[in-house]
């Protein structure tokens, strides 16, 4: 039977919550990785702009409509419009966001197995177990299946609890434990040699790039990863949030978290790799360009940690255990998509929709792991750079054009009976209307031709 619906008990942990689902391996490694390699401050301009300009108001599209209507994603659109072709249309963008969402899960759990890998890695070595610890760390199929595995595991874990005690619960005791984690690493890496050089390269904008068309679609791709957009995460969190809540300033605050991350994150990745530099590490490549972001991540950062060591296991573990939270609280968001619909479609318990939506994706999961060249590069693209965009559109055109104005200022006034008269009335409804589609379409469009 269905049950009834979970709301977040409170508003510190909404805004967990939903920061937990932005902040993840997109910040802490897509963000300060593709910004050194694509210019530094240039690519940390394009993206805070795009991320202010386009993410934040998509963002409010999700959060709102997902309040509004209290549905998941498939179920959401259809409600805003009582024209069958547009609730046909609203359905079909609903389920592409749930494909979507799955299918990044399922590239996701892989690339967190590795992080959980790395994690238990160090101090096995302590321990002189050297034989595991090389085995966690070395690529291979069963090594990343098993991971991978593991990782779902705890994501289900988290979500058979349900929103208050899975979701809510687990948000409020790891996201503390990450933030402090991230500012003490990047207080320690800061005060070593060759350091201040990767501020540099972080702070100084290389303003040749700025314009780019490679660099817009990446750094527009980077803000809808980070803030978990398109895919109907932030809209099913949303759909939790209590009607007391106001949603345009609780909404500013999740972006504004998940921002600040990545921003702080770059102020450690950029000084451990010119860190790692100063000890003879290579971080260039023979062109003379940053090394992949993979490398850095699984080689440089490791080179730099050995050179350290106690401190270095210490650092090393800490540092992977950071990059594991902050794919845990993602993940457990991407698999609430298709459990909240089955529970809500077909009346399925918590605990049978978990595992059937966490046993499919885990599905996908090791079939991607079994053909890692052909399909791990793919389904990332085609679920990130495309998917995600595409369907972001998908919710600006529902929220802009089909949902009623006096419905939306309904919502609005729910909690503030002075909306008609605020900012966020008088600029919103014609922004996400107009602007954002246009926006990301000419980005999209320009980086395919
Ligand atoms: N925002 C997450 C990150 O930065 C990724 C994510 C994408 C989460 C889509 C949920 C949905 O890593």
């Amino acid at each position: 039977m269905a049950s009834a619906r979970g709301e977040f008990r409170s508003r510190l942990g909404f805004i967990l919550a939903a920061a937990g689902s932005a902040v993840g391996l997109g910040n802490i490694w897509g963000f300060p990785t593709q910004a050194a390699s694509n210019g530094g401050a240039a690519f940390l301009i394009t993206y805070l702009v795009l991320a202010f300009v386009l993410a934040y108001p998509a963002l409010m599209a999700e959060l709102l409509i997902g309040r509004h209507t209290h549905r998941n994603m498939v179920q959401a659109l259809p409600t805003l419009s009582s024209q069958p072709s547009l609730a046909r249309f609203g359905s079909l963008a609903g389920l592409g966001g749930l494909i979507t969402a799955s299918l990044i899960l399922s590239f996701y759990a892989i690339v967190a197995g590795w992080m959980l890998g790395f994690t238990t890695a160090y101090p096995l070595e302590l321990v002189g177990l050297s034989g595991p610890s090389t085995w966690l760390v070395s690529f291979g199929a069963p090594r990343n299946l098993t991971l991978m595995l593991v990782f779902m595991g705890l994501t289900m874990g988290v979500v058979l609890g349900g929103v208050e005690d899975g979701i809510e619960r687990w948000s409020r005791r790891l996201m503390p434990l990450l933030i402090f984690t991230l500012i003490a690493l990047a207080l320690y890496v800061l005060t070593l040699d060759g350091a201040l050089r990767g501020l540099s390269v972080y702070l100084l904008p290389d303003i040749s790039k700025v314009l780019s068309g490679e660099l817009l679609i990446d750094a527009l791709g980077s803000a809808f990863f980070s803030l978990s957009l398109g895919v109907g995460t932030m809209l099913i969190y949303g759909s939790y949030l209590s009607d007391s809540e106001h949603v345009p300033s609780v909404g500013a605050q999740v972006a504004l978290l998940d921002i600040g991350i990545a921003v702080l994150a770059g102020f450690l990745i950029l000084p451990a790799m010119y860190a790692a530099d100063a000890r003879g590490v290579a971080i260039f490549n023979e062109s003379g360009g940053l090394l992949s972001e993979d490398t850095l991540i699984f080689s440089v950062l490791p080179a730099l940690f050995s050179t350290m060591d106690t401190v270095g296991i210490w650092l090393a573990t800490a540092f992977f255990l950071l990059m594991s939270i902050a794919a845990l609280t993602s993940s457990i968001s991407m698999l609430e998509v298709p459990v909240a619909y089955l529970i809500e479609r077909y009346g399925l318990s918590r605990s049978r929709a978990t595992v059937l939506a966490g046993g499919v994706i885990a599905g996908v999961s090791a079939t991607i792991v079994i053909h890692f060249e052909a399909l791990f590069g793919l389904v990332i693209t085609v679920s990130t750079r495309y998917g995600q965009p595409l369907l972001g559109i998908a919710i600006c055109i529902f929220a802009g054009w089909v949902w009623r104005r006096d419905a939306l200022l309904t919502e609005l006034k729910k909690n503030d009976l002075a909306a008609d008269q605020r900012l966020f009335w008088r600029v919103w409804p014609a922004y996400v209307k107009w602007v954002c589609p246009l926006i990301i379409g000419i980005i999209l469009v320009q980086s395919v031709v």
